[in-house]
């Protein structure tokens, strides 16, 4: 089978990761993938935040269960996070950001990493504390949060998840 059509068909939401971080190879790698997404008129109007610190990773596992009212991490031990962000003066930046994010999950699974989306960027970076986060990375306070990529070496194999029928449609 092509190789880019198998990565999409056998990529799974990794929700167990080993604890060493991601190697700077991969992570540019990902990273790179996710900038070469298609977005609106060629906007490219999304910021790839790649954390690894452990201290603000922490920082960002604790926003974003906050959003819940849970104390656990919504990161599943994942030691690094890609959050997602997006210039919302372009109408198309809920889509860009979802295709970045798209390729990001594709491009650790083809390198051999586990990825998850998790949800709640939107909340986490409309709050004062997410405004501020900006601020320190010197990234204009108007973007908003799309989605986090989380990354790390997988510690699980998860299985295979049927389709459910009667998705496809085809009009010959
Ligand atoms: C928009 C979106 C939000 C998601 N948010 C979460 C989340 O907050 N936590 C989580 O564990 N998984 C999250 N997921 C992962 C889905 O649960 C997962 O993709 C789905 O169960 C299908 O499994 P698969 O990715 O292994 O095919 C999210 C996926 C998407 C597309």
């Amino acid at each position: 089978m092509n190789e880019t059509i198998a990565s999409l068909l056998a990529r799974r939401s990794v929700r167990h990761y080993k604890p060493n971080q991601v190697s700077d190879e991969l992570l540019d790698t990902v990273l790179n993938a996710g900038q070469y997404a298609a977005s609106g008129m060629n906007s490219q109007n999304t910021v790839l935040v790649a954390v690894r610190d452990p201290k603000t990773r922490e920082l960002l596992s604790k926003m974003n269960a906050d959003v819940m009212g849970s104390s656990s991490d919504p990161f599943y031990g994942a030691p690094c996070v890609i959050v997602v962000l997006a210039n919302t003066l372009r109408g198309t930046w809920v889509e860009d950001g979802s295709l970045v994010i798209g390729n990001l999950m594709t491009a650790a699974h083809a390198v051999g990493l586990g990825s998850c989306w998790i949800h709640r960027a939107r909340e986490m970076f409309d709050s004062v504390e997410g405004k501020e986060l900006l601020k320190k990375w010197g990234l204009p306070e108007t973007l908003r949060g799309v989605g986090n990529c989380i990354l790390g070496y997988p510690d699980e194999i998860p299985s295979d998840k049927p389709r459910l029928e009667g998705r496809i449609v085809k009009i010959d």
